[in-house]
């Protein structure tokens, strides 16, 4: 039976610190799923579309993983794909209480579902989607932090 993995985050935008983990995992995984949350009563920068479309660009669409947005219940999602495994990133301790509650809750919505956590590289423990759209927002250099083409797309969008 091959191992299926769904990576899920809102990815508004992808940072190197999730393309990390996305390596990380699909050395772990047959197949990882980069799930685009599109939650609709959540207000995103970039569209589902838009996050999908960069994501995909920037893995060329390589073998053993797949990129898609999903609504609603992530157990739900990731039973329809098939997935056993839910992984999720881990910076700093401030992380822990929210992983903590959505492994609680996913366990108990469906038990046969692990969330296996991986720990960021430190060179990208300080770094969260919010705080690189506020960087760039106000002219700052994000450099090295995100892939190039993320970061034309954030200067198109403050323009
Ligand atoms: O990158 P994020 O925003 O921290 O990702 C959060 C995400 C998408 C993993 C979480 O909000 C989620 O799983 N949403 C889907 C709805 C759901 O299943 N909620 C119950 C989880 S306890």
């Amino acid at each position: 039976m091959s191992k299926i993995a769904i990576y899920p985050g809102s990815f508004d935008p992808i940072t190197n610190g999730h393309l990390d983990i996305i390596k990380r995992a699909r050395d772990l995984f047959d197949k990882v799923i980069i799930a685009v949350n599109n939650n609709p009563l959540k207000t995103f920068l970039f569209t589902a579309q838009e996050r999908v479309e960069m994501i995909k660009e920037l893995f060329n669409v390589s073998e053993g993983i797949e990129v898609e947005s999903f609504r609603g219940l992530l157990v739900q999602y990731a039973k329809k794909k098939g997935a056993h495994f839910i992984i999720r990133g881990l910076r700093a301790l401030s992380d822990f209480e929210y992983e903590f509650q959505m492994d609680l809750m996913n366990r108990k919505l469906n038990p046969g579902i692990q969330t296996i956590y991986l720990m960021t590289n430190q060179r990208y423990s300080y770094l969260s989607s919010g705080i690189i759209k506020e960087i760039v927002r106000l002219g700052g250099s994000a450099e090295g932090l995100i892939p190039d083409l993320v970061e034309k797309k954030l200067l198109e969008k403050f323009t």
